[in-house]
């Protein structure tokens, strides 16, 4: 064993196979009851709330334990503007002249356009960043592993611990979307992976109907 390896007594959580099994069942309901949202409402969400989801999102598994994220959370109106007419630009010329006839398609069913209100009507955004490498203090640069794996684990953490919490998200992700790394000030190790738009719906707030696949088209038990 490498001498580099200090371990410590895991202290397992333990739950009752028969209370595991109940809290599925809840658990299932709630993940359920989620949906992507594209209105919100201006009801604010205080910061502690934003601290605690971040917090829970950084406890995930990632390659040789790199955590290569970084989260940029935003509710300053004017950096939210900015962001807003950044994504319009670049979402404008995606629906105009990027989109290929099989994602228009795709995407025709969620009657989403290149209008973003989202962006500047949600208390917060929070921008996840996905650091490709880890830049040293002296500058040194480091591999990381399986970043979009992690980032992409992290994120799942993040948007289950909103709707836990009774908040509202949409997975946004503008393309090209280099604009937020200038705009929240990260490094060059950094490319935006998400944007996610946080807060509660507006009263009038509708979602595409839309269905997920069944158990028996999803899995195979072997
Ligand atoms: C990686 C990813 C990227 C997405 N990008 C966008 C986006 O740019 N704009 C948007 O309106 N919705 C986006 N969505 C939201 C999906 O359209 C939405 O999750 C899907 O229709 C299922 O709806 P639900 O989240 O309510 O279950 C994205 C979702 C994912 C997972």
């Amino acid at each position: 064993m490498s001498n580099q390896y200090r371990g410590e007594h895991y202290h397992h959580r333990e739950v009752s196979q028969a209370d595991g099994a109940n809290q599925l069942k809840d658990d299932l309901e709630i993940a359920r009851q989620r949906r992507s949202i594209r209105h919100f409402s201006d009801q604010p969400v205080p910061r502690d709330m934003i601290e605690d989801i971040i917090r829970i999102a950084a406890t995930a598994p990632s390659g040789a334990n790199k955590q290569p994220w970084y989260f940029v959370a935003i509710s300053s109106k004017s950096i939210k503007r900015q962001i807003r007419e950044a994504a319009e630009n670049e979402e404008k010329t995606f629906y105009e002249t990027k989109i290929t006839p099989e994602w228009r398609a795709d995407l025709e069913h969620l009657g989403t356009d290149f209008v973003k209100e989202h962006i500047t009507d949600a208390p917060w955004l929070i921008v996840v960043f996905r650091q490709d490498y880890e830049l040293t203090e002296t500058g040194e640069r480091k591999k990381n592993y399986y970043m979009t794996e992690s980032v992409g684990i992290a994120v799942g953490f993040l948007i289950q611990a909103l709707h836990r919490a009774g908040l509202c998200t949409l997975t946004h992700t503008p393309a090209p979307m280099t604009f937020l790394r200038e705009i929240c000030k990260r490094p060059l190790n950094e490319k935006p992976f998400v944007i996610l738009p946080v807060g509660y719906p507006a009263e009038d707030c509708e979602v595409p109907v839309i269905t997920k696949k069944s158990l028996e088209e999803v899995s195979d038990f072997l």
